[in-house]
Parts: structure tokens; C-alpha cells; sequence
């Protein structure tokens, strides 16, 4: 069909969001994970287009960097830049002039805002659609709200035709009842945008270039205008503000939530838990109240997370429990059982079946299968073999207070309460190290390490307080 010709799309993100009181710019403000302009971005790779252009002016190369550093799900995008704020209509003209699109201009361009992240793919695709069937110059994605207020509205003619969209500001009283409202959504011709862009003046309260005028401008020309009336009017509303950034997120949260319960994923209370936009989870996973899951992490069949557990990129097996618990960045084999209390920091990598117990905290270590760190240890920088047991107080010493050395620990050791293995040490297979050690040499395998027993001074006498602070009123201890 002639009229299938190729989309591009134009994303608007060059305004400073004042509304957010923020050094931040507005599209960089995180949503469930992840910028909210990168929600925009996914919603589009959804749909079959050629070219995404970025239009960036406020904290321009932060937005940059922050969308070139996201995980690659989406296409790849090519940012012009808006160095003056002119309005929509300017954002939308430099867009056109500066980025690669084809010359012969004979394709359809969707234009929606970065600060839009409720929309969802298939209502884009919708007014697509729309606007190829009819074979119009232009469609609005339009919505009817109670109220309308500070919105562009659409006036119709008597045919109920589309005439023009008129700024808020701008908008006679009979104007402002109107209750249809332009989303600042739209798909165009590119070669009927162009030359409409190139006819509209700043001649505004605001002294912009306002997109919306190309709309008259099309009509007058004789060019077909039509809308599409969102079904659900808050996908398509900007977010200005912290309180609107919030219920935002909400939205998006239930969106994700019921994704994965439809999936098999279980949640004991969908309203306490929070899974990141690329997270994955298996089926049979369980989440109890409290789970947060973030960034790039995936979760296997069949875990049990929660309650009040943050796990953060990581990657965990299947059947794996983590429970009250903080891991970051970390690997967990099958059949792992950490916490509750346990914090997993960067790099820890725990084999099939390892166990990290309650207030237990790793770091940059690798844990063999079956073994365990049931309780108040800290392992930090160190291998652990297969089968150990690493006792209740156990500190791998792994700072010198200059450099980070390596603690090495075999298969099957196992080592006494509060034993201190100072760094870089090796412990061999089946070594046994005593209650209290402080390891300073390597430990051969099969061999006990026993060590330092207390020195016994009798009567001892406890240093008093030098200058304790004599408060005269104070009450008499009445401790025995
Ligand atoms: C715009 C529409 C209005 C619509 C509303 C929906 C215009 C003139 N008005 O108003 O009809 O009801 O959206 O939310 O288009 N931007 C730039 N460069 C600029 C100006 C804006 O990139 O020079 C970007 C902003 O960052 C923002 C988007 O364009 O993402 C919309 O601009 P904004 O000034 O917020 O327009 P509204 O007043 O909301
Ligand atoms: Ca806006």
C-alpha cells in the first residue's frame, strides 16, 4: 500500500522542567529504574521505525551520557541539539534540518515528548495506524479530561473537523471550555510538516514557536487533520512535577507487577513490591512484601525473595532464597540460601547450594558450592573452596589500611568463632583453624591453626575515667 511509508520518530527533550525543582534535567529523573525519557524510548522500539532523534537543550550532555549508558533494548538514537529554547515548534524544525533523515522527506514522523512515560507502545502504534489508513498530514493524539486546565485545547469546526489547537494561555473563555486536549502526541508527513514549520510565527503570549500552529496551517492548505482520542487519558499526560513523578511511578510499578503475576510470578502484596523495568524473574518465584528489585537483575524459577529485601544487578538461580536482605551486584547459584540480615556487596559469587546467614557481609569473593558463612562473619576479597564451614565471627582481614589482599580458603575448612584470617593467607583443604586463631601464615592442608590464647593477668584493675565530669545535681546511682 502506498500510504505504509517508513516512521521516524522525534523525541522533545530539551525543556528544563523548572516545575521539578531539580539540577537534574526533568527526562533524567528515574522511573522504576530508569530515566523517565528511556520509557518513552522502549515504548518506540516497539514500533517499526528508521531514525529516533533525541532533542536536547537543558543538561544536554547529561541526557546524552545517561542514554548512551543504558542497557541496549532499545535503538539506538541520534540527538540534535536545541541550544535556545524557541518552543515545540523550533525543537520539532531543528530536529527535521539537523538529523539524517532521508531527502525525498516521503515518510511519517511520530512526535512525542520525553517527559511522557505512561505511554504505552500499542497507543502509538494506534495512531499510527490511524494516520495511514486515512492517509492525513496530520494526527493528534487527543484526550478528554474533567479538567483541562493549562492544556492546549482542540477546537473542532461544525463538521467536527480538527481546526487548530490553541495554547491554554492563549484561549478565549468559550475556548477554555472545550474539554478535548491535544497530548502533544502526533504523527505527521515530514514533507507536509516542513514546510509548515517554516509558517508559523512567535506571535503568542509566550513568544514561541508553538508545533501546535502547524495544525491551522495544514488545514488552511487544504490538508487532511485528524485525531485519535486516547482510551486512557492519563498514559499521555507530562509529568511537571515530584508529586505527578510519584503517581508516575506507581502506574508503571502496577503496569510491571501484573506483567509478571500474568507471567507466574508470585506476590504476596503487588502494592509493596518493586521490580525495575529490566528486571526478569522466572516462574514460581515468590515475592514477598518489601522485595526491590533493581537494574539489570534477573531472578530464576521458583526463589523465595523478601520480605524487605533490595537486590540490585545481580543474577540468582533458580530455587534460591534471599530473605531481609541487601546483595548488589552479585552472582547466586542454584539453591543458595542468604539472611536473613546478610549484606551481599559487589562481586560476591556464591556456587550451588552456598549458604550466607544472618548478619553476615561479603565482598568481591567467591563462595564454593555447599559451603557456608552461616552467621556474623565478614568474607571480603577472598576464594572460598567447595564443602567450608566458615564459623560465627570469622574475618577474612583483607586491608593492610593501604592495599586489599586475598584470603584463599580450601575445600572442606572449616574455621573457629572469631578466628581472624589476615590477608594475603592460604588456608589448604580440610584445614582446620581454632576458635580465636589470627592466622598470619598460610595454612597447609589437613593442618589445625591454633591461636593466641589469652595472657591471664589476675587482680586486674579497670582504668578509671580521667576528668569525668562532676555534675553536681546528678542523681546517686542506684546500680548494685
Ligand atoms: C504542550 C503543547 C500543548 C499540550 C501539552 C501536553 C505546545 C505549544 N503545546 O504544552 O498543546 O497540551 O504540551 O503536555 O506544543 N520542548 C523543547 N524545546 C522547546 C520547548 C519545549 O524541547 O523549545 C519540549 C519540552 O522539554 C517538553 C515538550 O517539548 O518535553 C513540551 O513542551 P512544554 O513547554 O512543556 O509544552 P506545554 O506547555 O506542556
Ligand atoms: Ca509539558
Amino acid at each position: 500500500m502506498s500510504n505504509y511509508r517508513p516512521i521516524n520518530a522525534i523525541v522533545l527533550a530539551a525543556g528544563e522542567g523548572t516545575r521539578m525543582r531539580s539540577v537534574d534535567p526533568k527526562v533524567l529523573h528515574p522511573l522504576c529504574g530508569q530515566p523517565m525519557v528511556m520509557h518513552v524510548l522502549d515504548s518506540l522500539a516497539e514500533l517499526p521505525l528508521e531514525r529516533i532523534v533525541v532533542v536536547v537543550g537543558h543538561g544536554a550532555p547529561l541526557v546524552i551520557k545517561a542514554l548512551r549508558d543504558q542497557p541496549a533494548s532499545t535503538k539506538p538514537v541520534e540527538f540534535v541539539e536545541q541550544s535556545v529554547r524557541r518552543g515545540t515548534g523550533d525543537a520539532v524544525g531543528i530536529a527535521l534540518s539537523n538529523a539524517a533523515f532521508d531527502d525525498d522527506g516521503e515518510d511519517d514522523v511520530i512526535v512525542v515528548a520525553g517527559d511522557q512515560p505512561l505511554l504505552r507502545p500499542e497507543t502509538l502504534a494506534a495512531l499510527a495506524t490511524a494516520h495511514r489508513e486515512q492517509d492525513a498530514a496530520a494526527t493528534i493524539l487527543t484526550a478528554v479530561l474533567t479538567d483541562p486546565s493549562g492544556l492546549g485545547r482542540v477546537e473542532r469546526d461544525r463538521d467536527g473537523k480538527i481546526a487548530r489547537i490553541i495554547e491554554d494561555r492563549d484561549a478565549t473563555e468559550a475556548q477554555r471550555a472545550i474539554n478535548e486536549i491535544n497530548t502533544s502526541i502526533y504523527c505527521f508527513r515530514r514533507n507536509l510538516l516542513a514546510p509548515a514549520l517554516r509558517r508559523i510565527t512567535p506571535a503568542n503570549t509566550q513568544g514561541e514557536y508553538y508545533l501546535t500552529d502547524v495544525i491551522e496551517v495544514l488545514r488552511s492548505a487544504g490538508h487532511k487533520v485528524i485525531a485519535v482520542v486516547a482510551e486512557d487519558a492519563g498514559e499521555a499526560l507530562g509529568i511537571n512535577d515530584r508529586a505527578q513523578l510519584a503517581a508516575a511511578d506507581a502506574v508503571l510499578r502496577e503496569r510491571i507487577n501484573e506483567r509478571w503475576m500474568r507471567a507466574g510470578v508470585s506476590m504476596v502484596d503487588p502494592a509493596r513490591t518493586y521490580i525495575d523495568a529490566r528486571v526478569e524473574i522466572g516462574v514460581e518465584t515468590r515475592l514477598l512484601p518489601g522485595t526491590i528489585l533493581q537494574g539489570s537483575t534477573v531472578v530464576g524459577e521458583a526463589c523465595v525473595i523478601g520480605p524487605d529485601t533490595r537486590i540490585a544487578d545481580s543474577s540468582l538461580g533458580h530455587r534460591v532464597t534471599v530473605e531481609n536482605s541487601v546483595v548488589q551486584s552479585c552472582v547466586l547459584g542454584d539453591d543458595c540460601l542468604v539472611g536473613p540480615f546478610a549484606h551481599m556487596r559487589a562481586d560476591t559469587v556464591l556456587a550451588v547450594s552456598a549458604r550466607v546467614g544472618a548478619f553476615v557481609e561479603t565482598k568481591n569473593s567467591n563462595v564454593g558450592a555447599g559451603s557456608k558463612i552461616p552467621h556474623l562473619a565478614y568474607v571480603g576479597d577472598a576464594d572460598i573452596g567447595e564443602g567450608a564451614n566458615i564459623a560465627c565471627g570469622t574475618i577474612t582481614a583483607n586491608y593492610d589500611g593501604a592495599n586489599k589482599h586475598r584470603t584463599s580458603i580450601g575445600s572442606a575448612v572449616h574455621t573457629g568463632s572469631n578466628s581472624v584470617l589476615i590477608a594475603p593467607v592460604s588456608i589448604g583443604d580440610g584445614a582446620t583453624i581454632a576458635s580465636g586463631a589470627v592466622v598470619t601464615n598460610d595454612v597447609p592442608a589437613g593442618a589445625l591453626a591454633k591461636g593466641v590464647p589469652a595472657r591471664i593477668t589476675e587482680n586486674f584493675k579497670r582504668p578509671t575515667k580521667k576528668d569525668a565530669p562532676k555534675a553536681p545535681d546528678a542523681p546517686q546511682s542506684s546500680a548494685p
